[in-house]
């Protein structure tokens, strides 16, 4: 299982998705590693890390780290740093060859560029892995959701699913917004993960499937 986590934005729950997707491989019994290539100013690597079983090292989960919070590019441009596609993908084909699940967490949003003439649109085409869009359930999540499928679309890389995630939980016509995203994204829903008070992966675990159950 090779999965690329991508969202509608930035805040709307990739690292919980892709740490309880981990733990579903686990409970396959399954090899499961996390691998972040881009992080700025976040602790998502140590999220992924604590949801995977196997120890590997750091630098092939997370070929990449900024401290500050900002756009990748422009941290990478400040530390003097260009981000190299090729690297991260050598760094993913290390982490592959000794786990039976991959499930790799992109930074911010689909298009979010990761130096002057590259994005993470990019960087999944070359991993060629498929995708699931983590749909941060707010209002203007539908532009964001299509939006984003367009693009994984035209890349001709396969949506393999989509989480309604309830990042904001009194969000109006809820109903009406879900299924206004399952008549338009052609691709399963793994799971509606409700609003969770201590939000943590084996919680939002119960309420996912892994694309393979889903069809
Ligand atoms: N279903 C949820 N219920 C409650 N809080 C959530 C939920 N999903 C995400 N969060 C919280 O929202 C924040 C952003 O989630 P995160 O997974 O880090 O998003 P991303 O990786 O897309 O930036 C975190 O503090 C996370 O704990
Ligand atoms: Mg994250």
């Amino acid at each position: 299982m090779r999965l690329f986590v991508t969202g509608t934005d930035t805040g709307v729950g990739k690292t919980l998705v892709a740490a309880a997707l981990l733990h579903k491989c686990r409970e396959r019994g399954w090899m499961a590693v996390g691998m972040k290539p881009v992080a700025a100013g976040c602790d998502d690597v140590d999220a992924l890390i604590a949801a995977g079983n196997l120890a590997l090292e750091r630098h092939l989960v997370n070929p990449y780290f900024f401290d500050a919070a900002i756009a990748p590019h422009i941290a990478a441009e400040e530390a003097g740093v260009v981000i190299d596609l090729a690297h991260i993908a050598d760094c993913y084909r290390q982490l592959s060859a000794s786990a039976e699940a991959v499930i790799v967490e992109g930074a911010g949003g689909f298009l979010v560029p990761l130096g002057a003439d590259r994005n993470s649109g990019d960087l999944a085409r070359l991993l060629a892995v498929p995708l699931v869009l983590v749909v941060g359930m707010r209002l203007g999540c539908i532009n964001h959701a299509l939006l984003t499928q367009e693009a994984i679309k035209s890349r001709g890389l396969t949506l393999a699913g989509w989480v309604a995630n309830r990042v904001t939980p009194g969000m109006e016509r809820f109903e009406a917004n879900l299924a206004a995203l399952r008549q338009r994204l052609a691709a399963p829903l793994l799971g509606v993960v409700p609003f969770l008070d201590s939000p943590d992966p084996v919680a939002a675990a119960d309420y996912l499937m892994l694309p393979e159950e889903a069809l």
